[in-house]
């Protein structure tokens, strides 16, 4: 995992930004004007997202990614923006299930599906046994990746319950953690699993 992280890690450093049009759409969303690559006129409309369970209406470009529409329109600043071009996955999120690089993904493209983002892992006020385990686990230094490695686990576990260590190595290859948690990750992601797996035999015994 260490020398495709190492590159990832690399290409975030050198280009935080990601390219000169996703940050021309990044100074549009931040300063509400066209930015230096121009911008041209967009038209937006009125779409309902389905995110977390609820229905939201946000008035939107199609082509403005999801990335910003979670953050900008419904204020969910839990997927953060990285490399802006679907290297580094700080913005996962899921979409019907599915790990979604969301910096990359048109809003347009999504609606009718359903989004998770890291707010809807929490049940009735309750951490997910992955964010617990996270915790417990010391899994982050900084937490600036750690929203978008949640979400990849959640997305494995969802798949594979009981994964290898190799499994879950493999899974994670496109998430970078900056601050090389990559050991305590990985031990967080095996003890949620453990958690998981034991709640779901208590059920089944129920
Ligand atoms: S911000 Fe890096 S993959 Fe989306
Ligand atoms: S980037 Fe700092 S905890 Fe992963």
């Amino acid at each position: 995992m260490v020398p495709i992280l190492a590159s990832g890690v690399l290409k975030v450093i050198v280009r935080p930004m990601g390219t000169l049009a996703q940050f021309a759409e990044l100074w549009a969303s931040w300063f509400g004007m066209a930015g230096p690559a121009g911008g041209g006129s967009r038209v937006s409309s009125v779409m309902e997202l389905c995110v977390n369970g609820s229905a939201h209406r946000v008035n939107a470009e199609a082509e403005k990614s999801l990335l910003l529409v979670l953050r900008d329109d419904l204020g969910l600043t839990g997927a953060k923006i990285g490399c802006g071009e679907g290297e580094c996955g700080t913005c996962t999120v899921l979409v019907d299930n599915e790990v979604c690089r969301a910096c990359m993904t048109p809003v347009g493209t999504v609606i009718g599906k359903r989004i998770r983002t890291v707010e809807g892992l929490e049940e009735h006020g309750e951490l997910h046994p992955l964010q617990q385990a996270f915790l417990e686990c010391g899994a982050l230094q900084c937490g600036y990746c750690t929203a978008g490695m949640l979400m990849a686990a959640w997305a494995l576990l969802q798949r594979n319950p009981m994964p290898t260590e190799p499994e879950i190595i493999a899974h994670m290859q496109g998430n970078v953690c900056r601050c090389g948690c990559y050991p305590r990750i990985v031990r967080a992601i095996q003890q949620a699993s453990r958690h998981l797996d034991a709640s779901a035999a208590f059920e089944a015994r129920r």
